[in-house]
């Protein structure tokens, strides 16, 4: 299965050479959502120890909104008359980076491990902006409100860890 595969059509007024970019980038930002509600899930299930209920219930909302992430990013990379792959072993061999390190672990690691988690994605999804801005504004509208939920989801995490002076506890 090719990720990158065009269909004799885009969106009117696009290149097809502008689709194939823009569908590039999309999947990217595709495989690094599946793996984040996945991953949200994971930690949901794994972590223990004082303030357990309130990260608990904390994950399952963002969850939820990233998986409507994925599936916009998807029928978008549809649009533009490319192929949204979304099974298991093309999502893994697409990755770049390792999968979630912790298993059962405690509130501060599992959060420090997730503010992470965020840095990368919230950041690549940054990136993808500047470079969508010149190839399809729609898909670039598409990536800014996405970012400005996940930058909040991160807001989440890093005010459990954050002092009273404004610092990140991470050790
Ligand atoms: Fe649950």
């Amino acid at each position: 299965m090719s990720n990158s595969k065009v269909a004799e059509f885009t969106a009117p007024g696009m290149t097809s050479e502008s689709a194939t970019r823009t569908i590039d980038l999309l999947d990217n930002r595709m495989v690094a959502l599946i793996d984040l509600q996945l991953t949200l899930k994971h930690i949901h299930w794994n972590v223990v120890g004082p303030n357990f209920i309130g990260v608990h219930e904390m994950l399952d909302p963002q969850v939820e909104v990233v998986r409507e992430m994925t599936d916009t990013i998807a029928e978008r990379i549809a649009t533009l008359g490319g192929v949204p792959i979304g099974t298991p072993k093309s999502i893994v061999d697409r990755r770049s980076w390792e999968d979630y390190s912790i298993g059962k672990g405690l509130v501060k690691d599992h959060l420090v491990a997730l503010d992470k988690v965020y840095n990368g994605i919230n950041g690549d999804h940054r990136k993808t902006l500047e470079k969508l801005s010149e190839l399809d504004p729609v898909s670039e509208d598409m990536i800014i409100a996405q970012l400005a939920d996940l930058e909040q989801f991160q807001w989440f995490v890093r005010a459990h860890l954050e002092s009273s002076t404004g610092e990140l506890k991470t050790k």
